[in-house]
């Protein structure tokens, strides 16, 4: 099929356009912003045609979207700590760039997945969310979240549009930009950077191997019943600081590098999806994170071509605001 990827040059977007290409035999197009964490580079080794634009830019859906069967949509801002600094993007990206997106399928009649995040749902103390809990969002990004969920279940029941959800748990793995914890606390052991924890580092996170999402959404894409919501969780879950252990182990670096910082404002304790529903659609999460974080931490080890120039950055300037103090 002939498949509109939108924010398929990001971390899970341009591994799913990798899939989707290799493995399916695909044409994939992507529609791109290339905001700070959209980078070509991500595409590089994937045959795909690229267009140059904003998912709320009706005139670049419309050259984007010309010919194509199905359109996944990843286009979103995603960090938690910048929707608090900044919250303007995730507004403008996540209600009317979903807006812009629904209104060129809806006239085409085409098939659309909305990728979403286990977020929605807000913080869990014990069990795990269905796709039936309510939403409870807690940070301007997980609010504008929800807020394009609802968006395209209204669609769906109002149009008839052919919509699924999908709704993901922290991913890990390659081309991770590293302003999220696990790219983060690589790149700064290696370099011998203080490893900045959030608070007291209890809070837990369901980690997914990106390539085991990028399956998830691919099978919703096939097998999806429309209107429908599914959960993609992680096979395991790991308290932040046990996370940190972890890569200093892996890196060979200093748990003196641990340095608790204040928490970060309305930070969720604990996430947790269950995703059954999935599994009896035909879906299984394959890598378990113990594999996948040391599969990680061996990628970012080799691919210093890949973040160098994060790292000698725009993203330093970032780095000293957010923890104010400059990287090494
Ligand atoms: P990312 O920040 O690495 O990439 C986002 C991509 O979207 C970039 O290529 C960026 O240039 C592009 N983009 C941003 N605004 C755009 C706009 N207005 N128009 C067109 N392109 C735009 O993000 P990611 O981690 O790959 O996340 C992709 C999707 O998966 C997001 O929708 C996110 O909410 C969801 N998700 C992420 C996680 C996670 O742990 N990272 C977990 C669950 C769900
Ligand atoms: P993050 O990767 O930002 O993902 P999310 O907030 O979407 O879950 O953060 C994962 C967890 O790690 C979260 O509990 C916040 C924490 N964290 C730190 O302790 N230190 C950091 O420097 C960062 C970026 C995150």
């Amino acid at each position: 099929m002939r498949l509109l990827v939108c924010g398929g040059a990001g971390f899970i977007g341009s591994n799913f356009v990798r899939l989707r290409a290799r493995d399916h035999g695909d044409e994939v197009v992507v529609l791109d912003k290339l905001t700070y964490a959209g980078r070509r580079e991500n595409l590089a080794d994937v045959e795909h045609e690229f267009v140059h634009g904003a998912i709320e830019d009706p005139d670049a859906v419309e050259r984007a979207i010309e010919g194509c069967d199905a359109v996944v949509n990843f286009a979103a801002e995603t960090h938690v700590d910048r929707s608090i600094t900044e919250p303007d993007a995730f507004i403008r990206t996540h209600a009317q760039g979903t807006f812009v997106l629904l209104e060129a399928v809806r006239r085409r009649a085409l098939r659309f997945v909305q990728v979403s995040t286990d977020e929605v749902y807000g913080s869990i103390e014990s069990g795990s969310f269905t796709e039936t809990s309510p939403l409870n969002p807690s940070s301007p990004y997980s609010a504008t979240k929800a807020g394009a969920d609802l968006l395209v279940a209204g669609y769906v029941h109002t149009y008839g549009l052919e919509a699924c959800i999908c709704r993901g748990s922290n991913n890990y793995g390659p081309r991770q930009y590293p302003e999220k914890l696990i790219p983060l606390m690589v790149l700064n052991a290696l370099h011998g950077d203080p490893l900045p924890v959030y608070g007291d580092g209890m809070q837990v996170r369901n980690w997914l191997y990106v390539e085991d999402f990028g399956r998830g959404i691919g099978h919703v894409l096939e097998h999806g019943r429309p209107g429908e919501a599914y959960n993609v969780g992680g096979p395991d879950e790991c308290p932040n600081i046990e996370v940190v252990q972890r890569i200093i182990e892996l890196t060979g670096s200093s748990p003196d590098l641990i340095e608790h910082v204040t928490d970060r404002p309305g930070h969720d304790r604990r996430y947790s999806l269950s995703s059954d529903k999935l599994r009896e659609l035909g879906w299984e999460a394959q890598v378990r994170f113990a594999e996948g974080l040391e599969r990680t931490v061996d990628w970012y080890r080799s691919q210093q071509w890949w973040w160098e120039p994060i790292r000698s950055g725009a993203y330093r300037e970032y780095y000293e605001r957010q923890y104010g103090r400059a990287l090494g």
